[in-house]
């Protein structure tokens, strides 16, 4: 089972850019058209958030518009950029999603080998991220429900300090019980997050976790308590998380056009020197 993680599409209205200088909407093309030339398809594509700019109906229209164009399954989880309920209006047929409360959700399909648990960890009004004791416990009882089916856990905020500061004071409140369930909790293979913009990788209750890159803009790594609020564009992209059969294997795909590929070998089968 091959699942790309895209994460921060931070969709604007028409002609708007992120911060003056992003054009995400076609950031956003890159990246899928940058899926359909891969030599192996995902079976699925996973968004973690920040899915638009400010939750605007005008903002989902075009991020729907824009999904609409993929032909492999898609699922949504939303990020303190979203708005709950322009979600359900926008994706009305999103599988799993309950109809009302949290976004959050188990993704099971007969023929995966994985779980996938879908949280939501928006608190509406707030930068930061929340998993209050509700969603706590609805997480743990979903995790004891399976305790030996391999488990994929995805979530827009890192439940761990990344050391720049600006974004830890937007952190995750509930990170420590959520690291407790984590460590209770063996068959979680891999915990994938957004909100960073980078590629970041940690441990979490004895479980790896890790932050996708935007397909967009990156956050300045300054790994300081006063690093200054800035972004930069490095190459954007997303992650192919690869189920080998005996775990979970992550790739870092860069969905900016590159030159190549090139053989490393003569026709001969001579090294190239
Ligand atoms: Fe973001
Ligand atoms: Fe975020």
């Amino acid at each position: 089972m091959l699942i790309a993680q895209l994460s921060d599409t931070h969709i604007k209205p028409a002609g708007r850019l992120a911060y003056q200088r992003v054009d995400t909407t076609a950031l956003l093309d890159q990246a899928l058209a940058h899926l359909k030339t891969l030599p192996q398809q995902p079976d699925l594509l996973l968004l973690t958030g920040d899915l638009v700019d400010a939750g605007s109906a005008e903002e989902y229209a075009r991020l729907r518009a824009q999904l609409e164009t993929v032909t492999i399954p898609w699922l949504l989880i939303p990020g303190n950029h979203d708005d709950r309920e322009q979600m359900r209006a926008a994706f009305p047929a999103h599988p799993w999603v309950p109809a009302a409360g949290f976004w959050q959700y188990v993704a099971q399909e007969s023929h995966w080998p994985l779980r996938l648990i879908g949280l939501d960890t928006l608190n509406p009004g707030q930068s930061g991220g929340l998993l209050c004791e509700e969603r706590l416990a609805w997480l743990a009882q979903q995790l004891a429900a399976a305790p030996a089916t391999p488990t994929l856990v995805a979530m827009h905020h890192p439940p761990f300090t990344t050391g720049i500061g600006h974004m830890d004071d937007i952190g995750l409140t509930g990170r420590e019980a959520f690291g407790d369930i984590l460590a209770a909790h063996p068959q979680v293979q891999l915990v994938i997050c957004g909100h960073l913009h980078r590629n970041i990788r940690a441990t979490v209750g004895g479980r790896a976790v890790m932050t996708a890159p935007s397909t967009a803009h990156t956050v300045q790594l300054d790994i300081a308590r006063d690093a200054a609020p800035m972004f930069r564009m490095e190459p954007p992209g997303y992650l192919l998380h690869w189920w080998s059969g005996e775990g979970l294997v992550t790739h870092q795909v860069f969905s900016e056009p590159t030159e190549g590929p090139f053989p490393f070998f003569d026709e001969g089968g001579q090294l190239l020197l």
